[in-house]
């Protein structure tokens, strides 16, 4: 097989009109390769700078800026709304994706009857988030492979990633949202890893509730807070299981009872998080800046060239592809499995300088955030694994148990 040149992907560089975006994301000193952008993204210059503006306003002004402060939920969510497809008033920024995957199913299963399904190897908040609710409720849970084999009648609510956490997987939202509602459930797509990096086309495809994190390809930081999506006309209907007085109509009339405020602001519980909001919009403003097609032409580019190099270096050295071939199945990272990959993922941040992730049972996870990640990093990053499996290196290292990496 013939391998791709390091000149010719300088070239692809060279070429990229993303290319400039770089500069405006803090990088660390040094020859390391940061391949872990799918788990937690880059610092982004004008969140840093975002940030420290909203801490001098906090400081000068204190609590007469909640005038400015209060409605930054639903403001930073309609910045969001384009690059998931979805219109104004439809995108809350609040809470973590686990909360708001919490709200979301709980507000589904009130609208409908029936079994909730979820995939087996889904990501483990999401299943436990749903073996808590159908447990609490009485309602049969389905973990299935695929969730359109869950799909027989009475169900009410599907729930899955749009990718796959650890093979990279795309799902097909479209496809899988008509198959739901033919069978009358509900779908609630878990976006962590497509938004910022794949278009998900949710008011396209008809899809009826999402959540997801920010922290990854969004770049708002640790900790940000996620979003939370309700299609529009589906908002009057659903209420929230968390009564808090963020959601409630007149707020601050401080009624005797919960009445829920219309529109998308009643899934809101309680105070928002004003510094994380600062974060996520600056994040959210720059990738629209990108352009959410053209983030996504080069992120397929990015995954084919590792895919490539994949296969003329690593599958000789026992590696096997963890991720579809076809790029269209296929979100932003690139699963490599082996069975050292645990000693051979801390070898390459101890030794060679490249920062990946390691899932079990044996995967090494390549996150490629289009918006910063050069093709020479993507070749380099494949480069120093191949010479460190070919020399032996991850023997040498004591890896101990795996845990977070
Ligand atoms: C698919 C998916 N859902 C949810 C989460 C975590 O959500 P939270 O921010 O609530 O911890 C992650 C974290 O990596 C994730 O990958």
């Amino acid at each position: 097989m013939a391998v791709v040149e390091r000149e010719h992907v300088e070239a692809l560089d060279a070429a990229d009109p993303l290319a400039p975006f770089r500069d405006r994301f803090v990088h660390e000193d040094g020859d390391r390769l940061y391949v872990d952008g799918n788990s937690l993204g880059r610092l982004p210059r004008e969140a840093a700078g975002a940030l420290a503006a909203r801490v001098e306003e906090w400081g000068a002004r204190l609590v007469t800026a909640w005038a400015d402060w209060i409605d930054l939920p639903l403001e930073v969510g309609d910045v969001l709304a384009p690059l998931l497809g979805a219109r104004p008033g439809e995108v809350l920024v609040a809470d973590s994706t686990t909360v708001n995957l919490y709200k979301l199913a709980h507000a589904a299963l009130d609208l409908r009857g029936g079994a909730i399904v979820g995939r087996a190897d889904d990501f483990p908040t999401d299943r436990y988030v749903l073996q808590g609710i159908a447990a609490q409720r009485g309602r049969e849970l389905r973990l299935v492979e695929d969730v359109r084999d869950g799909l027989a009648p009475p169900v009410a609510l599907a729930c899955l990633s749009h990718v796959d956490y650890r093979t990279g997987e795309l799902e097909d939202l479209a496809g899988v949202t008509a198959a739901a509602r033919d069978a009358g459930a509900l779908t609630l797509w878990d976006l962590s890893h497509s938004a910022g990096a794949v278009p998900v086309g949710l008011d396209a495809a008809g899809a009826d509730l999402a959540v997801g994190c920010t922290y990854k390809y969004l770049n708002a930081g640790p900790g940000a807070p996620a979003f939370l999506y309700v299609r529009r006309e589906l908002q009057e209907r659903l209420r929230s299981p968390i009564q808090g007085w963020f959601g409630q109509r007149e707020q601050f009339a401080m009624g005797a009872a919960y009445d829920p405020a219309e529109g998308i602001g009643r899934f809101l519980a309680g105070t928002p998080p004003v510094l994380g909001l600062a974060a996520v919009e600056a994040g959210a403003r720059l990738l629209a800046e990108a352009g959410i097609e053209r983030l996504r032409e080069k992120s397929v580019a990015l995954t084919s060239l590792v895919v490539d190099l994949h296969d003329a270096w690593l599958a000789p050295l026992g590696f096997e592809l963890g991720t579809p071939r076809e790029p269209e199945r296929r979100g932003a990272h690139v699963s490599l499995r082996h069975v050292d990959a645990w000693p051979i993922c801390r070898a390459l941040i101890e030794r060679a300088s490249v920062v990946p992730d390691f899932r079990r049972p044996d995967a090494i996870r390549y996150g490629l955030p289009p918006v910063y990640t050069r093709f020479v990093d993507a070749w380099d990053a494949v480069d120093r694994l191949r010479r460190l499996v070919e020399a032996g290196v991850h023997r040498e290292v004591d890896a101990g148990p795996a845990r977070v990496t």
